[in-house]
């Protein structure tokens, strides 16, 4: 299989009708990613991150413009786009090892290579000795880098993360940035990863792309020139996160949509939730 990982997006555009009206979620997505590249995505809650992720998963093909990889339109699933969520989505009574092979479900492998496949990614991820463990054995981060070996295994060209490290702690949050990081660099893959966390993104990207909402598009574009490992403190990165954040609040900072109910203007939620009985 070609890995190579080059993906075009090209003019993407994306409506949904919702109570028979449509609502226009992408509007001319451009958007083109090298080989190997480490692309980060933030952008306001509803701007349509989601959307395009499932647009390039090729979960949705009902959308204008063309998504490309490798030269290939993608018109639906396949094993050479790896998809990681917020939630590991693991399945509780199977096993980390059989979790991480229904990666390979339909790869065609037979017995000894797809073993071969799942322990290696196992190692990958840092959850050698835990193969044989449930789900509910494991810890957050380890239930997410289980998640992580599943969308790896088949050695896709192109890994896509939804929010993957937005449910953990700091420090496990930390932990895993550095691990995706040593993943990308030691697969050589594309990835794509959508976060809420402007420091994830300016430290884990080599571009930064800030999506604006209503209709979902792209409002700028960041490269972080700044060499790996990277040092988190760093002013140099502090002062790109700054850059990143003034976009994104630009995005947002108009008026509220006529209808919408300032929150402000109700009363305070403890007062509405623990007022006493009378
Ligand atoms: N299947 C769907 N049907 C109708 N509307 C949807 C559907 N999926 C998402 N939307 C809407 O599209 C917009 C973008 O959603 P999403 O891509 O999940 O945003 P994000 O991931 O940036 O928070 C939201 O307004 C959401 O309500
Ligand atoms: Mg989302």
């Amino acid at each position: 299989m070609a890995r190579q990982g080059h993906l075009q997006i090209d003019r993407v555009s994306k409506q949904f009708r919702v109570s028979g009206a449509p609502l226009h979620v992408l509007d001319a997505v451009d958007l083109s990613v090298a080989p190997g590249e480490f692309l980060t995505i933030v952008g306001a809650s509803g701007c349509g991150k989601s959307t395009l992720l499932r647009l390039i998963a090729g979960l949705d093909t009902a959308f204008q413009g063309n998504v490309i990889l490798d030269g290939q339109r993608v018109t639906a699933p396949s094993l050479d786009r790896g998809l990681v969520f917020q939630e590991p989505r693991l399945f509780p009574w199977l096993t980390v090892a059989q979790n991480v092979a229904l990666g390979l479900l339909n790869a065609g492998l037979g017995k000894a290579a797809r073993d071969r496949a799942v322990s290696e990614h196992i190692v990958l991820v840092g959850l050698d000795g835990f193969q044989d463990a449930y789900p509910h054995q494991l810890s957050g981060g380890m239930a997410q880098r289980a998640a992580i070996a599943r969308g790896l295994v088949n050695r896709p060209g192109v890994l896509l993360l939804d929010e993957p490290l937005g449910a953990l702690d700091a420090l496990t949050r930390a932990r895993l940035q550095d691990e995706l990081q040593r993943i990308w660099a030691a697969e050589g893959i594309t990835m794509l990863l959508v976060t809420h966390d402007v420091e994830e993104a300016v430290y884990l990207g080599d571009r930064v792309v800030v999506m604006a909402p209503r209709p979902g598009r792209i409002a700028a574009v960041f490269d972080v020139p700044h060499p790996r490992p990277r040092d988190r403190s760093s002013p140099a990165l502090a002062g790109l996160r700054d850059q990143v954040l003034a976009a994104l609040e630009a995005t947002t900072s108009g008026p509220p949509p006529t209808g919408m109910v300032h929150i402000a203007s109700r009363p305070a939620l403890a007062e509405q939730v623990f007022l006493p009985a009378e």
